[in-house]
C-alpha cells in the first residue's frame, strides 16, 4: 500500500471525525484519524475512524475496485485521512450511542499516514479489564481510549480553572526552586547529587512549604502555584512519588480567609465542570469530634453511620475485661450497622475475623431483631444498660452493634473507623451520587514517633499552634492543638493548610519540642528563623492535591488514571523503564560510587 509522502493542505481535516453531523449531508469533507475498527460486511468495508471528539463510520464500497483493495490492508490504530461524502445512513442502521451515529462517510479516496505494529491490547473496549503494566507500558495507546482521554481532558480544564479562579482573586502565581533544600513533610526526600559541588545533594521539594512563607516576608501578601511536589514515601492508589499541589499563602488572615477562598474555588470548579452547585460553607468537625464519631481524621460522610462511646453502658455492666479497660483510662467504642440485624451467625463472624485483621484483638457484636438484643454480652448487661446501650449507640430495630475495647483510644476508633467503611462498601451504604465536604480542625500539634522515639509533626514543623496551647508545646506537647486544617472530599483528604508561626522564638521552640537541637535546627532552617525575624506578616495558607481532586471528579479508581504518566506501585515507569542504573562514568563525575545491590535485596 502507497504511504502518502507528504501529509500536506490537500489532506488536512476539513471536520474532526466526532463533529460530522446531518447538517454536512451531501457535502464532501476530510477527516484525519485512527481506526478503530474494520469490518468487512458482504464485500462493504466498514470502519470506525476515532479522533479526541468522537469516531464516524467511513464506508468503502467493493464498486471502486482500487479503493476497496487498498482498504482491505488497513488495520487497527493505523492513521489515515479520508476524502467522502457525508450521507445519511440506511433506515435501521442508525447508532443512537455515538454522535455521528446517523451519518456515515462513502469514501471517494484516502491515504495511509502511519501503519501500526499488532495492538498489545484492544483500544476500543473500555469495559475490557486490561492489565496496569501493559497499559503503563504502552501509555501512549492507553491514553488514546476514551475513558483517558476524557480524564486527562478534565484535569487540563481543572488546571485553567485554577489559574483563573486565583487570578481573579488577585492572587500572584510564583515558581520556586525544584532543586533545593529538604522542606520536611513527613516522607523521604528524592536526592540530586550536585557535580559541581561534590559530596553535596539537592533535595527536590515535598512541597514548597518554606518558600512559600518566604515569599509571604517578601511581600507577596497572595501567593499560589500548580506544582509538582516529590515524596519517597509508600505508594496507594491516592499517592504517587511526584504528584501535583495547587499550593497557596496569603498574609493577614485567619482560618476563615482561607477556609472560604477554598469553599469559593471548590464550588466554582464543580459548577463549571461537571455543573454541580456545591453548598457552602462546608461541614467543620474537629479532628477529636471525628475520630470519636467515624473513627477517621478524613471521614467519608456519604457514609450514614458512625460509632459511639459505650463507657456509660459498660462501665456499670457486669463483664469484667471492659470494666478493668474503662477504669484504667481505656475506651469502649462501637459502630452501628444499618440493617446489620439480618446477618447470619457466619456472616457476623466473618465480620470479627475480618476487624482482627484491622488489628482488633476481638470485637463483640449485638444485633437488634424483633424487639429484642441478640449477642454474647446481652447476659452481662442490666434491662436499663440494654436500654442505654440502644439509646447511645443510636440503634434500631433490625441493625447490628460491633463493640471494641482497648486502652489506646485512637486506635479503637481508628480500627471502627476502617471497619466502617469496609462494611459501607461491601453493603453498598455510600450514596455515591453525593459530594461531601468536610472541614477538620484543631488537629493535634504533634504525635508521638516510637521508632524515634521522639515528637514529631503531625503536619508541618511551621504550624502554628493554637494560641491557648503555647505552653503545651514544652510541658504537654501531645495535648497541644495546632491552627491546621484539612479539607475532605468523600473521605479523601484534598488539601491540607494551617496558619503558620511568624514568631521566630515560637518557631524556636516548635523545633526544640522535635528535637532539633538549637545548632541543627540552625543548619536547617537557618535561613527560615532569619526571614522569620525581619518583618513577617501573620500569615497561613494551603495546598490541595490536585491529583485527588481530578480523580473524585472523574470518578476514577486511582491517580494513576487522572495523570499522563504516571509511576506503579513500585515508583517505576513503565513506559521509560525510570529508574535506571547509571553509567559509571557519570557516577564518577558526580563522586558517586554504588553499592552492588543483590538481587534478593533489591526491593523494587
Ligand atoms: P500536605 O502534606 O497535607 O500539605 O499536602 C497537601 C495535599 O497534597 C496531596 N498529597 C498527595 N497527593 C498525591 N500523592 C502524594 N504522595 C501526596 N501527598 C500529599 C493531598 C494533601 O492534602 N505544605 C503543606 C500545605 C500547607 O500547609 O500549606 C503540605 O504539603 O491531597
Amino acid at each position: 500500500m502507497s504511504r502518502s509522502k507528504y501529509f500536506d493542505a490537500a489532506w488536512q481535516r476539513t471536520h474532526f471525525c466526532g463533529a460530522v453531523d446531518e447538517q454536512l449531508e451531501g457535502k464532501e469533507i476530510i477527516v484525519n484519524g485512527w481506526i478503530r475498527r474494520r469490518r468487512d460486511l458482504g464485500g462493504i468495508i466498514f470502519i470506525d475512524l476515532w479522533d479526541h471528539k468522537g469516531t464516524i463510520q467511513i464506508v468503502v464500497s467493493p464498486e471502486v475496485i482500487s479503493l476497496h483493495e487498498r482498504a482491505k490492508s488497513l488495520r487497527n490504530e493505523y492513521v489515515i485521512a479520508v476524502k467522502g461524502v457525508v450521507t445519511k445512513r440506511p433506515a435501521g442502521m442508525e447508532n443512537a450511542n455515538i454522535s455521528t451515529g446517523n451519518i456515515e462517510l462513502i469514501v471517494n479516496d484516502f491515504i495511509l499516514l502511519s501503519p501500526a505494529l499488532p495492538l498489545p491490547f484492544e483500544i476500543g473496549d473500555e469495559t475490557d479489564e486490561v492489565d496496569e503494566t501493559l497499559r503503563l507500558t504502552y501509555r501512549y495507546l492507553d491514553l488514546r481510549r476514551d475513558r483517558m482521554q476524557k480524564n486527562i481532558r478534565m484535569r487540563g480544564k481543572i488546571a485553567a480553572f485554577t489559574r483563573e479562579y486565583f487570578d481573579s482573586k488577585d492572587f500572584v502565581e510564583i515558581e520556586t526552586p525544584m532543586l533545593t533544600k529538604a522542606t520536611p513533610e513527613g516522607a523521604r526526600d528524592y536526592l540530586v547529587p550536585s557535580r559541581v559541588n561534590p559530596g553535596e545533594f539537592y533535595a527536590l521539594p515535598q512541597s514548597p512549604q518554606i518558600f512559600k512563607q518566604i515569599l509571604m516576608i517578601s511581600g507577596f501578601d497572595k501567593y499560589y502555584q500548580i506544582v509538582r511536589c516529590f515524596r519517597d514515601e509508600d505508594l496507594r492508589s491516592d499517592r504517587q512519588p511526584d504528584f501535583t499541589q495547587i499550593d497557596v499563602e496569603m498574609s493577614y488572615i485567619t482560618e476563615k480567609d482561607i477556609q472560604e477562598l477554598i469553599e469559593g474555588y471548590m464550588s466554582g470548579l464543580f459548577k463549571r465542570i461537571l455543573g454541580t452547585d456545591i453548598s457552602t460553607p462546608f461541614k467543620r468537625m474537629t479532628y477529636w469530634e471525628a475520630m470519636d464519631k467515624y473513627g477517621s481524621d478524613k471521614p467519608d460522610l456519604r457514609i450514614p453511620f458512625g460509632l459511639s462511646d459505650l463507657a456509660p453502658v459498660f462501665s456499670e455492666a457486669e463483664f469484667e475485661p471492659f470494666k478493668v479497660i474503662l477504669a484504667e483510662g481505656g475506651v469502649v467504642r462501637a459502630l452501628l450497622l444499618p440493617g446489620g440485624a439480618a446477618l447470619s451467625r457466619k456472616e457476623i463472624a466473618a465480620i470479627e475475623e475480618r476487624a482482627k485483621k484491622i488489628g482488633a484483638s476481638g470485637v463483640a457484636a449485638f444485633q437488634f431483631k424483633d424487639g429484642e438484643i441478640k449477642g454474647p454480652l446481652v447476659k452481662y448487661l442490666k434491662s436499663s444498660g440494654l436500654e442505654d446501650l440502644k439509646k447511645i449507640s443510636n440503634a434500631s430495630d433490625g441493625d447490628a452493634l460491633f463493640v471494641m475495647a482497648g486502652s489506646d483510644k485512637r486506635k479503637i476508633c481508628e480500627r471502627l473507623g476502617t471497619l466502617r467503611l469496609e462494611l459501607a462498601k461491601e453493603f453498598r451504604l455510600i450514596n455515591e451520587h453525593s459530594w461531601e465536604f468536610l472541614w477538620v480542625t484543631d488537629f493535634p500539634l504533634f504525635e508521638w514517633d516510637e521508632d524515634e522515639s521522639r515528637w514529631s509533626a503531625v503536619h508541618h514543623p511551621f504550624t502554628s499552634p493554637n494560641l491557648d496551647d503555647l505552653d503545651k508545646m514544652e510541658n504537654d506537647p501531645g495535648n497541644a492543638r495546632s491552627r491546621a486544617y484539612d479539607c475532605v472530599l468523600n473521605g479523601s483528604e484534598i488539601g491540607g493548610g494551617s496558619i503558620r508561626i511568624h514568631d521566630p522564638n515560637v518557631q524556636s521552640k516548635a523545633f526544640s519540642a522535635l528535637s532539633f537541637t538549637p545548632e541543627t535546627a540552625r543548619e536547617r532552617f537557618g535561613f527560615l528563623l532569619d526571614a522569620l525575624s525581619s518583618g513577617t506578616p501573620p500569615h497561613g495558607g494551603i495546598a490541595l492535591g490536585l491529583d485527588r481532586i481530578v480523580m473524585l471528579m472523574c470518578g476514577a479508581q486511582s491517580i494513576r488514571d487522572v495523570i499522563a504518566f504516571p509511576k506503579n506501585q513500585r515508583a517505576q515507569c513503565p513506559l521509560s523503564g525510570a529508574p535506571g542504573v547509571v553509567e559509571e562514568k557519570r557516577l564518577e563525575e558526580l563522586n558517586i560510587k554504588c553499592v552492588p545491590v543483590k538481587k534478593a535485596e533489591k526491593k523494587c
